[in-house]
């Protein structure tokens, strides 16, 4: 792959994923660009840090989500290619799908189809997870497509529930999976899809 592919990151919140994504791509000289991060939470951490790098943070309101075509034309104007969602807490509309198919990645703090789901998002599927005495919990990538939680799977990593975990702790411990794992399986994607 020798042309840039431009990428725009999804956030709602904290953004360790999408600066880790950042600092990962970077490191390796990669022409996999980060062309901004869109957020629909104007009280996101990811902003500040995006700023601090020089990275173009775009807040859409709620609404927006849930009629993307004011969305959709910005990615498109801007050249996006792929859509990656690390943290992002709202629904994918369907025209955004649609637009992106096979093209928007995510990552879910849980070993998917296990809990996945409306409503499983953030601390609350860590807290499931420890009130089902689980002895193994990870993290799972997949494409987006109509139903949600359930597209192609591209990686899963297991990690193991301790008995002293809470979910706090788990969530912590997850998370460090997610950021050894997931720009790698970003770039190898993306890679294999453009030589398709
Ligand atoms: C991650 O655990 C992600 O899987 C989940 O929310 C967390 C986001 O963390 N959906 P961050 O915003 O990337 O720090």
């Amino acid at each position: 792959m020798t042309s840039t592919t431009k990428i725009a990151i999804f956030a709602s919140g904290s953004g360790s994923n999408a600066i880790n994504i950042y600092n990962y791509l970077i490191s390796k000289g990669s022409n996999i660009k980060i062309d901004c991060i869109i957020t629909n939470n104007a009280k996101a951490d990811i902003i500040n840090k995006a700023k601090s790098l020089n990275i173009e943070t775009i807040l859409f309101d709620n609404l927006t989500f849930l009629n993307p075509s004011k969305l959709i034309d910005f990615l498109l104007d801007r050249g996006i290619q792929f859509i990656v969602l690390a943290g992002f807490l709202r629904h994918i509309h369907e025209d955004l799908i649609n637009i992106f198919p096979q093209r928007i990645i995510n990552i879910h703090p849980s070993l998917l189809p296990k809990y996945g789901g409306k409503g499983m998002y953030g601390i609350k599927v860590h807290e499931a997870v420890i009130k089902d005495k689980e002895e193994f919990s990870g993290i799972t990538i997949h494409l987006v497509n109509k139903e949600y939680d359930k597209g192609q799977i591209l990686y899963q990593e297991k990690v193991k529930v301790s008995k002293e975990d809470t979910a706090l702790s788990l969530a912590k411990k997850i998370l460090e999976v997610e950021h050894k794992n997931f720009p790698l399986v970003i770039e190898q994607y993306i890679q294999s899809y453009k030589e398709i």
